[in-house]
């Protein structure tokens, strides 16, 4: 079974131990969590998006009724990145509706806080729900330009396996790779 908070010890680039913990999402953080992916989104994709995408996106995904309606979904899994008591991060997964496959549909660390294993811990939570409900495979969609992320997708195991060009309505398009990895049967 999947525990519901992992603690970690880190170590911080600048040689502090930091306390990470991994918890899932609750509806009490969705007000937050939104304004932690707006903070994150204005930094990443300001070179990637106009400002007016961002807008509309974030409105699209990170209003609070589709929230609360992901949490409460069956096949849904929400967590979130505690470092020493304060949220760094977050993530999303589903289940995509293909046999076997698992979608991770957010991951998002703040900018700060990057490049400390926060984003590597999220994936491994996400590796785990997919486990428990008997998925092999992991999919994910993130935009051709977002090199960092491509980076860090590569890193944990994720290969491109198409591109695509998706309407998502207010005449904007996302631009995408869609990447894949397997989900181990076992805790690597
Ligand atoms: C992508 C993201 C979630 C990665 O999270 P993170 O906490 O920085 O990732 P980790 O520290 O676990 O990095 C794991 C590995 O990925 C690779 N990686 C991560 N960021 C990288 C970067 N900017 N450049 C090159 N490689 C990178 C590295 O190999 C890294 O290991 P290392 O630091 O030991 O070399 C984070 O950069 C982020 O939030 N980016 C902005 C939002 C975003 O684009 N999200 C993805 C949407 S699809």
């Amino acid at each position: 079974m999947t525990p519901a908070t992992d603690n970690f010890r880190f170590a911080a680039s600048d040689c502090r131990a930091m306390t990470l913990a991994i918890q899932p999402v609750r509806p009490a953080d969705v007000d937050a969590i939104a304004a932690l992916a707006r903070e994150i989104w204005q930094s990443a994709y300001a070179d990637i998006i106009t400002p007016a995408q961002i807008d509309y996106m974030l409105a699209q995904r990170y209003n609070a009724p589709r929230l609360l309606d992901e949490l409460a979904a069956p096949g849904y899994w929400w967590d979130q990145a505690v470092v020493d008591g304060e949220r760094a991060g977050f993530s999303s997964c589903y289940l995509s509706g293909v046999a076997g496959e698992l979608k991770l549909d957010k991951l998002y660390v703040h900018p700060a806080r990057q490049r400390g294993g926060i984003g590597g811990a999220l994936i491994a939570r996400v590796l785990d729900h997919g486990r428990a409900a008997g998925c092999d495979t992991l999919i994910l969609a993130v935009n051709k330009q977002n090199a960092r992320a491509i980076a860090a997708y590569e890193k944990s195991g994720f290969a491109v396996r198409e591109s695509v060009r998706v309407d998502i309505g207010g005449g904007f398009v996302m631009d995408d790779f869609i990447m894949a990895r397997s989900i181990p049967q076992a805790t690597p």
